[in-house]
C-alpha cells in the first residue's frame, strides 16, 4: 500500500503532535500548519525537519477567506488525511465537506459527553466516575463525528483539573497514533449507518468503539 500523506493542524502546545511524530507511522507528515504564528508545536516540528506554514485567521477579513488560504496550504500537500491535534479554530461545513472521510480529530472527553471547551472541568462538576478521549471523523457537527477509538480514564478522589486533564492527555497520546496507523492501512470504513467499522485485527487492539467489519 502506498505511503499515506499526513498535514497535522495545530493551534498551540503540540503534544498530540509529538505523539503522532514519534509513533513512526506508516505515513509522511508533510506539514504541521498553524493558524497561531505562536504555537510551541511549530518550533517542535521545525526542529524534527518538517515543514510548517502559518495561516494566521486575523489576517482574514472572514471565516471563508480564512479557511480558503487553509484549504490551499493544506492542498499543496494532497494530504491523504488532514490531523486536527488542538486545532482551536470552528471550521465551517464547506471546509468540512472538502476533506468528508480524511479529516479527524481528537476531543478531551468521552464523546458525546461534553463536546465543546472546559471538558475536564464540566466534567468534575458533573461528578462523574470515567472521563477520557476520543477520536473522530470531522463533520459539520461540532465535535460528533463518526467515533474511531475511546480510551477511558478514572476520575479520582481529590482530582483537578489539571490532574484529570494530564491523565487523559497520556492517554490521547496512546489513542490518536493509534487511529492513524489504523487510517493509514486502510483498516477503518465509515460505514452506512455513519458509525465507523474497523477490522479484527483493530477490534483485537482493544479500546473500540464500534463491532468488527464482519459483523456488519
Ligand atoms: C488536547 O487535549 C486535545 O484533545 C484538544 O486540545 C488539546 C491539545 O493539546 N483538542 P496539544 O496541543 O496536542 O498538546
Amino acid at each position: 500500500m502506498a505511503e499515506k500523506t499526513l498535514v497535522i493542524l495545530i493551534s498551540g502546545r503540540g503534544s498530540n503532535m509529538e505523539a503522532v511524530l514519534d509513533a513512526r507511522l506508516p505515513a509522511r507528515v508533510a506539514a504541521v500548519v498553524s493558524n497561531n504564528p505562536q504555537a510551541r508545536g511549530l518550533g517542535v516540528a521545525a526542529r524534527r525537519g518538517i515543514a510548517t506554514a502559518v495561516v494566521d485567521h486575523r489576517a482574514y477579513p472572514d471565516r471563508t477567506a480564512f479557511e480558503a488560504a487553509l484549504a490551499a496550504e493544506l492542498d499543496r500537500h494532497r494530504p491523504d488525511l488532514v490531523v486536527l491535534a488542538g486545532f482551536t479554530r470552528i471550521l465551517t461545513p464547506p471546509f468540512v465537506e472538502r476533506y468528508e472521510g480524511r479529516i479527524m480529530n481528537i476531543h478531551p472527553s468521552l464523546l458525546p459527553a461534553f463536546p465543546g471547551l472546559d471538558t475536564h472541568q464540566r466534567a468534575l462538576e458533573a461528578g462523574v466516575r470515567i472521563h477520557g478521549c476520543t477520536v473522530h471523523f470531522v463533520t459539520t457537527t461540532l465535535d460528533s463525528g463518526p467515533i474511531v477509538v475511546q480510551a477511558a480514564v478514572p476520575v479520582e478522589a481529590g482530582d483537578t483539573e489539571a490532574r484529570l486533564a494530564a491523565r487523559v492527555l497520556a492517554q490521547e497520546h496512546r489513542i490518536y497514533p493509534q487511529a492513524i496507523r489504523w487510517f493509514c492501512e486502510g483498516r477503518l470504513r465509515i460505514g452506512r449507518d455513519g458509525a465507523v467499522a474497523v477490522d479484527a485485527a483493530c477490534a483485537a487492539e482493544g479500546a473500540l468503539t464500534a463491532p468488527p467489519l464482519e459483523a456488519r
